[in-house]
């Protein structure tokens, strides 16, 4: 088949490009190569790919890079926390106001296929048990328990300490930040489509994505890329908060092979009118402390610092219980967190 992804100059675009072509599709790319994504020039087209570079906002682009196309994979967002909340307008408009456009366009050219990079950003908190109260959902923390250096969200009810689980599908959506909430809003976008024109969306929610390709470190990065940028320099990665944070960091080959069979099975996973959403986690949960230290051993050092520092966006534990994704697809993680990380702290950053 022939796929546009948009976002497919992108970190994870540019393994979905790989993936979908090793499989033997078509791809046709679709990106804006922003500034706050790419430090230089975009990458060079493969063999078999059309590169275009657009931006999902502009509707008349969008329609000229959907002539022939059977699925849509849509990567192009602006992500991470961004500066500060002047970028608001900004994720607002290439990730809702482009994903409106784009699935606008998908509408009118009659496309009924589409696989979104979701985000388990959409969740805010993970799944957290207390032992008098059962599952519960402490709400975001406050600035002066992060300033005292207590990290741990504590039940809602007792005050009681509590033991984080992994979060499934059905899980409160509770966006933190604004960057979340776009991500959030692609999601109910993608729905109201599906509903009104027979389509079938399936939303991948990606944990913590690394791999070879990353950016390098701006305000946009993930956690990973910053402390592979700062081993590249010669220094210590820097592990805010104590370095307890759970997350699941999932290879950016794994997340893209979840991508394409997501948007060949599509239509056996999801009924038409219908949106779905999958975690897509590599089951196997870390905290950000263990991930520097890998990082970093595999980097032959310099050791990292725990400073304490933390942001106000950030959630405390969130990890995926990817069972779902498993079932429906048939995908398995393939790369482990050890060998990823050692790898990951070789590999280029982009
Ligand atoms: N990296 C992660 O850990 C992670 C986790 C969860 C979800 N995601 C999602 O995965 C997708 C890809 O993220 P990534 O990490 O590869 O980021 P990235 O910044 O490397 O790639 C995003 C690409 O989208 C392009 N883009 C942004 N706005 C655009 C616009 N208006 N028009 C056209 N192109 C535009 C950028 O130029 C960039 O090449 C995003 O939707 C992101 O929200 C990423
Ligand atoms: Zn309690």
């Amino acid at each position: 088949m022939r796929v546009l992804v948009t976002g497919g100059a992108g970190f994870i675009g540019t393994h979905v490009v790989d993936a979908l072509l090793a499989r033997g599709h078509e791809v046709v790319s679709y990106d804006a190569v922003l500034a706050s994504a790419h430090g230089g020039p975009p990458r060079a087209a493969r063999a078999g790919e059309r590169f275009v570079v657009g931006d999902v906002r502009d509707p008349d682009g969008v329609e000229s890079a959907l002539a022939g196309v059977d699925a849509v994979c849509h990567q192009a967002a602006m992500v991470g926390l961004g500066k500060d909340f002047a970028d608001a307008p900004a994720y607002v408009g290439c990730n809702d106001l482009g994903t409106a456009v784009l699935l606008a366009a998908m509408a009118r050219a009659g496309l009924r296929d589409l696989v979104l990079a979701g985000s388990m950003v959409v969740y805010g908190e993970g799944r957290y048990v207390c032992a008098r109260h059962g599952v519960v959902r402490p709400g975001p923390r406050a600035e002066k328990d992060l300033a005292a250096g207590r990290f741990e969200p504590l039940c809602p009810s007792c005050g009681a300490e509590l033991a984080p689980g992994l979060v499934a599908e059905d899980a409160p959506l509770d966006p933190r930040n604004v960057y979340a909430t776009t991500k959030l809003a692609q999601e109910h976008l993608s729905a109201a489509w599906a509903r009104s024109t027979d389509g079938r969306a399936v939303s991948l929610r990606y944990h913590n994505v690394y791999g070879p390709g990353m950016p390098r470190d701006t305000p946009y990065a993930g956690v990973a890329a910053l402390f592979r940028s700062a081993l590249a320099r010669g220094e210590a990665p820097r592990v805010f908060e104590d370095g307890g944070q759970r997350r699941d960091f999932v290879h950016v080959r794994d997340v893209a092979a979840a991508a394409a069979t997501a948007l060949e099975s599509v239509r056996d996973v999801a009924a038409a009118g219908t949106f779905t959403a999958f975690n897509t986690g590599s089951g196997d949960p870390h905290t950000v402390g263990e991930m520097a230290r890998a990082l970093a051993d595999a980097h032959g050092g310099p050791a990292p610092v725990v400073t304490g520092e933390y942001r106000l966006g950030d959630v405390r534990h969130v990890t995926a219980d990817s069972a779902r994704l498993r079932a429906a697809l048939g995908w398995r993680p393939e790369v482990r967190f050890a060998a990823g990380m050692r790898e990951f702290a070789g590999a280029e950053l982009r």
